[in-house]
């Protein structure tokens, strides 16, 4: 017994008069609530416990409050007191392990198990014209056509002169190309971006003797009006193929399947004559896909005159070449009608176009 705390109260049980520690269910309350959300490990644990010890309509701050009703007149402030006390020390102490258990329940779910199958990372895609690239790539190898890269940087012998394009010949003129003002060949001669990736048939046969089978895709640029189906940037898949006895039925051939192979069965393919300095004879190619015929690009029969300048024997071989426009395969696969729009970075379109 220590009188004078304001913590003892004398109670009377039948004829027996017994002191009891009336801040006592305050203590328990206080160690039995500290314990409880110590222990919790899980933030539906702690719920229960906020439940238990602070709920209001069940929880054991509500015995507690009748207690305070229950105290003498000069208790009751001090049984109010502690009453405050336990309950914001309770409170405070859930805050903080609940803001624990959130902590380390989001540390949990980011742990990795090395066990599980990867997800690859979504870096981004690829564009649309890198994409019929990608693909052109791979059927033309399925057709066994290598793949060869050349420079988008040309002389004038790779762009022009081995082609059969001479000096005074129009296409060389410096409004039709972009000729680089500031560089110059070792040599001394001009320097131009490539009008064509035919400059590629060029650098293939200077370097490899017959047979020949290559493809090769890329840049080329040429000082056009920009519109809906000319850029002054594009790009081509060339080919060539050169052997003993290639021809241009097997270039039809090729190229109907080719088209079908990346459109679908119903596309069909048509020569126009037309006229280019390094074949003879030329074509025009159109390409048919649904109910009109769209223009795609030009072919023919190597001319002997490529041959001679790269030392071939035209009396030996025979070789077929074309030049495809792969915007144009592109658009009409995704549907796209304005070529401007591959080149303007809008991401809201190009990611539609996967
Ligand atoms: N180089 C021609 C062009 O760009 C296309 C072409 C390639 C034509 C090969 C015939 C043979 O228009």
């Amino acid at each position: 017994m220590r009188p004078g705390t304001g913590r003892w109260i004398v109670v009377v049980a039948g004829s027996e008069a017994l002191f009891m520690d009336i801040l006592k269910p305050f203590d328990d309350y206080e160690t039995a609530a500290l314990a409880a959300i110590a222990s919790a490990q899980t933030a539906a644990e702690l719920e229960q416990v906020r439940i238990e010890f602070l709920g209001q309509k069940k929880g054991r701050l509500r015995e507690l409050q009748a207690l305070i009703g229950q105290a003498a007149g000069e208790e009751r402030p001090a049984v109010g007191r502690r009453f405050n006390e336990v309950r914001t020390v309770v409170t405070q102490r859930l805050q903080e392990r609940a803001d624990a258990v959130a902590v380390q329940e989001a540390a949990d779910q980011e742990r990795f198990d090395v066990t599980l199958p990867g997800t690859p990372p979504r870096l981004g895609a690829l564009h649309p014209v890198t994409q019929t690239i990608n693909r052109f790539r791979d059927l033309m190898g399925r057709f066994g056509f290598e793949v060869v890269e050349g420079p988008e940087l040309e002389d004038e012998r790779h762009n022009f002169e081995a082609l059969n394009i001479p000096p005074d010949h129009p296409a060389r003129d410096p409004l039709d190309n972009f000729y680089i003002a500031t560089a110059r060949t070792t040599s001394g001669g001009p320097v131009l971006l490539r009008s064509q990736t035919s400059t590629v048939q060029i650098r293939t046969m200077e370097k490899q003797s017959p047979p020949v089978r290559i493809v090769s895709l890329g840049r080329v640029y040429r000082p056009d009006t920009i519109d809906r189906t000319h850029s002054c940037m594009f790009h081509q898949m060339e080919g060539l193929m050169v052997d003993r006895n290639v021809t241009m039925a097997q270039l039809k051939t090729l190229l109907t399947l080719f088209a079908r192979a990346f459109l679908g069965p119903d596309v069909k393919i048509r020569f126009r004559p037309s006229f280019f300095p390094f074949t003879e004879p030329s074509v025009e190619v159109d390409m048919k896909w649904g109910d009109s015929w769209m223009e795609i690009g030009g072919a023919g029969m190597v001319d002997p005159n490529v041959f001679r300048a790269v030392g071939y024997d035209p009396e030996e071989v025979t070789g077929f070449a074309f030049g495809l426009g792969i915007e144009r395969f592109c658009m009409k696969h995704f549907e796209v009608d304005d070529i401007r729009r591959f080149y303007e970075n809008d991401v809201r379109f190009l990611s539609q176009l996967q």
